[in-house]
């Protein structure tokens, strides 16, 4: 059963370009089961006439101190009122929801590929399978909108920064760079998020490699309610729409319709 529940502000900054890090308690989440690629569904604080909730990525979670850092990009009016909010403030969330990445002991060599604010959950990947062997592909429009890479560089030695204009890493897009690299080395599964156009660039160059992809849908209620975040997904007999909010945002991608 889904709990809306009172969660208190830490803090809550600008890290880059448009792009704001929220660090929340929440005495009431039970965040031991928390699924990297799960996320937070918040409610607008003093905005009566914004009645639907914001999804927004876990970037951290703090088992001990009951503690989520949320990281989420200024893209309208929701977003613009949650970035005048202060330390001390309340608000309330729905947390750790979704169904998120999954690895198999297995699965040892792990590439984990994300653009733009969808790096972002991927940080959670190695806090939780810390003993996997991690290659880092994150992308970025610029330098200005450059976030958390020195988090990733402090966990794992190969991480490979792209940027679309050159002002920071490799100048490209983050599937160009993806490329050459799978031209020599296959990992053993692929974990990515970003935006539609980045997942069909991936698309075309994994070959045979699974790769699992969380969804960057807009939603409504974010519990399965209202139909508003459904995505095609292939069955047997075609597809069907799936609700990102509970039945994903994680898919296989050879899966997706885009
Ligand atoms: Fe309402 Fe998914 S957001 S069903």
């Amino acid at each position: 059963m889904l709990k809306n529940m009172d969660s208190a502000i830490i803090s809550n900054k600008r890290i880059a370009d448009c792009i704001y890090e929220m660090v929340l308690f929440c005495p009431d989440a039970d965040l031991k089961e928390f699924v990297p690629g799960q996320f937070a569904d918040i409610e607008i604080p003093n905005r009566k006439d914004l009645i639907l909730k914001r999804p927004l990525s876990i970037n951290k979670v703090n088992v001990e101190e009951k503690m989520v850092t949320l990281i989420y990009q200024l893209v309208g009016e929701g977003t613009n009122s949650l970035i005048e909010l202060k330390p001390n403030d309340s608000l309330k969330a729905i947390l750790p929801i979704g169904r998120g990445f999954h690895l198999a002991s297995e699965q040892k060599d792990v590439m984990l590929v994300g653009g733009g604010v969808g790096i972002a959950p991927l940080y959670t990947v190695i806090q939780r399978w810390p003993d996997k062997n991690y290659d880092v592909y994150l992308g970025y429009r610029g330098i200005d909108c450059a976030y958390c890479m020195d988090d990733f560089k402090e966990a794992c030695s190969d991480v490979c920064v792209t940027s679309n204009d050159g002002t920071i890493g490799e100048k490209g897009f983050v599937t160009e760079a993806l490329s050459k690299r799978l031209k020599n080395k296959k990992p053993d599964v692929i974990l990515t998020c970003g935006t539609l156009p980045m997942l069909k660039s991936l698309k075309a160059v994994v070959g045979d490699v699974p790769v699992q992809a969380s969804l960057e849908q807009r939603m409504g209620c974010g519990f399965g309610a209202c139909a508003a975040c459904v995505c095609g997904i292939k069955n047997k007999d075609g597809f069907e729409y799936k609700k990102v909010c509970t039945e994903g945002p994680v898919f296989d991608l050879a899966e997706v319709q885009l």
